[in-house]
């Protein structure tokens, strides 16, 4: 075989699962292999992983992925890494031993952290003109502040230098080069948006916020660009010697990944929750309308690209929540024809307001609520307004990205696992009231990680070949009339409101 560099690497650390693919220059996935590692739910709003069983499967995966299709290193140009993000893990920089579980993004145990930093002056806008972030719990530092306050030894142990922050992003890149063993402690702006603790014009942590939220800057990665060779895989065997040179946050990898490299261009991927990006350029727009300002990404040397961001915490994990802790339907894609079995919700709403609400909201006392219900209702019922719940969150927060650029949106693009639901696709268009496009390769978030490291090293020229790669598998426009529209999110809007006040 030939040491010809055929394909990009990238893995994709993402809520749910580890996955590694292998892309080929056409942006085609040659070979995948994914796992899942297990969601621990110590007390109600806390969710955590274990690190060390992350950083396994990531080894796991990636020799999968290159035994699968019968792939050597010497044919890998280049890994990309991307991954969930916000999730904090601090780890002893000696052993690499996490001297705590990663905190997840969806934990939402930081809320009084956040009530008291807001009380300093400035409520929950304290941080937004430095970071573009509201005070909440989803970001890391709040996170990374409440493992120093509550793990014994920690605060002096990270003071003396001897532990390390990270997102699964530096957790995973750390490790692969080599971990106690002069790992490489970096990080992307992307990530680093995602903290609460970075300045968005200068790509800097902030002294001073980093002060005030009790967090010594020598834990911290350092913070490099999105695509460039970091180093070289150190770790024997899988991967050993290829470069590692990308790094984005999931969301925005898939921004990439969906070629919204132009500004106005936006994207929604359907994961565990929902995230739309709408690229603003090299401009950072400040939201008004309860939306994030974050890095979209930044290529080397190039100035950064910003976006305008909706999260949205709950969408496909409701579907996981009714198959699991409900045993409403025994997997996933069951939910379609459950949904399809009636023809509408029967007058339920599904608010899943399970890590409080994210944007447009930011309210961390919401918890969820299903009403409207009467003896009608039946799990068709139900089924359906946990789909259109996904729906009306997109609605809302287009409207607020709507609001905020002045242009309204004229399509949107879409990915991940739930795009492959019709009954859902089609209720978007419908409730959005435009097209929704569906790509070819629907792998966005992996592809966008390959193609920061595979232009870091020149195996992609420029962002023309990522353009030239896109390609429209399926589009769905809006047939719902608009008063029929209008009602029907109308009563989501009042259902919303149900949900707030819920945490004393
Ligand atoms: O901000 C959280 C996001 O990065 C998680 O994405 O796809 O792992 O649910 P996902």
């Amino acid at each position: 075989m030939s040491a010809e560099k055929r394909y990009v690497a990238a893995i994709d650390q993402g809520t749910t699962s580890t996955r590694c693919m292998v892309f080929d220059h056409s942006g085609r996935v040659v070979s995948a292999v994914q796992t899942e590692h297990e969601q621990i739910f110590p007390k109600a709003g806390w969710v955590e992983h274990n690190a060390e069983e992350i950083w396994e499967n990531t080894r796991k995966v990636c020799g999968g992925a290159l035994a699968k299709a019968d792939i050597q290193n010497s044919e890998i140009a280049a890994v990309g890494i991307t991954n969930q993000r916000e999730t904090a893990v601090v780890w002893d920089k000696s052993t690499g031993k996490p001297v705590y579980n990663a905190i997840v993004w969806q934990d939402t145990r930081t809320d009084a952290i956040c009530e008291s930093l807001a009380a300093l002056g400035g409520g929950q806008e304290r941080y937004r003109s430095r970071t573009g972030l509201p005070l909440a719990t989803y970001f890391s530092g709040p996170k990374i502040r409440w493992i120093l306050d509550n793990v014994e030894g920690a605060r002096a142990r990270a003071e003396a230098g001897e532990l390390l922050f990270g997102n699964m992003d530096t957790w995973v890149l750390w490790n692969m080069t080599g971990g106690p063993d002069g790992g490489l402690h970096y990080t992307d702006p992307t990530n680093a948006s995602r903290t609460l603790l970075m300045d968005l014009d200068t790509l800097n942590w902030d002294e001073e916020i980093c002060g005030e939220m009790g967090i010594p800057l020598a834990m911290l990665p350092e913070i490099r660009s999105s695509s460039e060779p970091y180093g070289n895989v150190r770790e024997r065997g899988v991967l050993a010697g290829v470069p590692i040179a990308g790094i984005l946050g999931d969301q925005q990898a898939a921004t990439f990944g969906q070629a919204c490299l132009s500004p106005g261009e936006a994207k929604n991927t359907y994961g565990t929750g929902n995230f739309v990006l709408l690229n603003t350029g090299t401009e950072k727009v400040m939201s008004e309308n309860g939306l994030l300002t974050t890095v979209c990404y930044k290529i080397g040397e190039n100035a950064p690209v910003y976006a305008l961001e909706g999260s949205i915490a709950v969408t496909g994990s409701l579907v996981q929540w009714l198959r699991d802790n409900l045993g409403l339907i025994s997997s996933a894609a069951d939910i379609e024809p459950l949904a399809k079995g009636v023809e509408d919700n029967g007058g339920a709403y599904f608010v899943p307001a399970f890590s409080g609400l994210f944007a447009p909201y930011w309210r961390g006392d919401a918890r969820g609520a299903i009403v409207g219900l009467t003896r009608f209702v039946n799990k068709g019922h139900l089924a359906r307004a946990a789909l259109e719940a996904t729906a009306f969150q997109t609605r809302e927060v287009i409207d607020a990205m709507n609001a905020d650029s002045g242009v309204p949106l004229t399509s949107l693009k879409v990915d991940g696992g739930m795009v492959v639901n019709e009954l859902l696709m089609q209720f978007q268009a419908d409730i959005l009231g435009v097209p929704v496009i569906r790509p070819v390769v629907n792998e966005t978030t992996a592809l966008g990680a390959a193609y920061a490291a595979g232009l870091a090293v020149g195996f992609w020229a420029s962002e023309d070949d990522i353009r030239a790669n896109w390609a429209q598998d399926k589009q769905w426009d809006p047939a719902m009339d608009e008063t029929h529209r209008d009602k029907q999110y109308r009563n989501w809007k009042k259902a919303v409101t149900k949900t707030f006040d819920w945490v004393e």
